[in-house]
């Protein structure tokens, strides 16, 4: 045993399963997590909170106070999905999706990286052309406390004509702008040095102020090549030639529609992580896609997202970048040994369950040498 006077560092990291397949892919997340700490020498202590549809029936809160104390007194958030279609009809603040925004807010996480990354096996499991998605490798940075999620006034009001009228208000503030692009130039830089900013400044004030704040940051980085697209256009580009894209900076609403497009481009929204930062504070990972309750408990989801998920954790939270790398490299071991699940899957490779690919990617990460 090499000598070492430090105790092993523990940390503390909040686990919010949530609905639908929630669990299933939570408990393979953490599994994978606790196994390269071990081999890394470190450790999670876990604590386990209510959260979305789960929390809303256990105390009528779906976000209880208490998850989000825990939350913030952790040194990460790690969180598998919300959402059942039965809560559906319950008032705005009552939804399970509420949580989400909740958590947002209260942590004050308003970067969202979304990294669109295609894996070389998957090439064939997109629906556009092998030649365009081939060698995708992009992030989506998306402002996630601003814009028509957050602005107000919001609500549906009644006129005096008695007619009923829905209200959101798309706004921001020059902090909130300057704040979030210094998150994508930063990003920019430690990648291929291109960002491109998505806007719609032909039609909207808010954009407008987006556009320019954007580029009074851009001075303070001038290695990195600065673009701007309108949302439309990006939309189209995305699926037109992907590659062109390194880092894309966008507002809220625009990031949410662009990054579940993008992560189409890679063939499956079941492999995709994300991270939500502050600017100080814990970080909340989580995959891009939902809880899936069409296919809940049935053994079926793909864990990969929430796998992935737990390699950002530790790159970005816990500081532990060759423990990320590992997990990263095991996943893409048993992408190679051809096991799926059913949302990847292709003719010839092995079709597993979520609790089997857990077990493969287990295996693969005991056998990666020793770093
Ligand atoms: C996402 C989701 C959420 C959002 C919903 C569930 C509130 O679509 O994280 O992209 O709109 O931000
Ligand atoms: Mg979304």
């Amino acid at each position: 045993m090499s000598v070492s006077s430090s105790a092993a560092q523990t940390y503390r990291i909040t686990a919010l399963a949530g609905d639908g397949i929630g669990p299933e892919i939570m408990q393979v997340g953490r599994a994978v997590l606790d196994a390269v700490a071990a081999q890394m020498g470190f450790s999670l202590q876990w604590q386990e909170g209510l959260i979305g549809g789960a929390a809303y029936e256990a105390t009528g809160d779906p976000l209880p106070p208490e998850t989000l104390k825990m939350a913030q007194e952790s040194d990460a958030v790690y969180l598998a999905a919300v959402g059942d279609l039965k809560y559906d009809t319950l008032p705005r603040q009552k939804r399970p999706e509420q949580a989400l925004l909740g958590l947002r807010a209260g942590l004050g996480l308003f970067a969202n990286l979304r990294p669109v990354k295609i894996f070389p096996q998957l090439v064939q499991a997109s629906s556009l052309k092998p030649e365009v998605v081939a060698g995708i490798d992009l992030v989506v940075v998306r402002e996630l406390t601003g814009g028509i999620y957050f602005g107000q006034p919001r609500g549906i009001f009644v006129d005096a004509q008695g007619s009923r009228r829905g209200v959101n208000t798309m706004a921001y503030s020059e902090a909130e702008v300057d704040r979030i692009a210094r998150v994508a130039f930063e990003l920019a830089r430690k990648r291929r040095r291109k960002l491109c900013s998505v806007d719609k400044a032909n039609v909207l004030e808010v954009s407008q102020l987006w556009r320019e704040r954007v580029t009074a940051i851009a001075a303070e980085y001038p290695d990195v090549e600065l673009s701007h697209l309108y949302v439309d256009n990006a939309a189209m580009q995305l699926v037109r030639w992907p590659k062109q894209f390194d880092v894309i900076l966008t507002e809220n609403l625009f990031g949410d529609i662009l990054s579940d497009e993008a992560a189409m481009l890679t063939g499956s929204i079941g492999m995709l992580p994300s991270a939500s930062l502050g600017a100080t504070g814990p970080g909340l990972y989580e995959p891009v896609h939902g809880s899936a309750p069409d296919i809940a408990g049935q053994d079926k989801a793909n864990p990969i997202a929430q796998v992935l998920s737990g390699a950002m954790l530790l790159r970005y939270s816990l500081d532990q970048p060759q423990a990320a790398d590992r997990i990263e490299q095991a996943v893409e071991a048993v992408l190679a040994q051809g096991y799926r699940t059913a949302d990847i899957y292709s003719e010839g490779m092995t079709l597993v369950g979520c609790r089997e690919m857990g077990e493969k990617i287990l295996a693969a990460l005991a056998q990666l040498p020793a770093s």
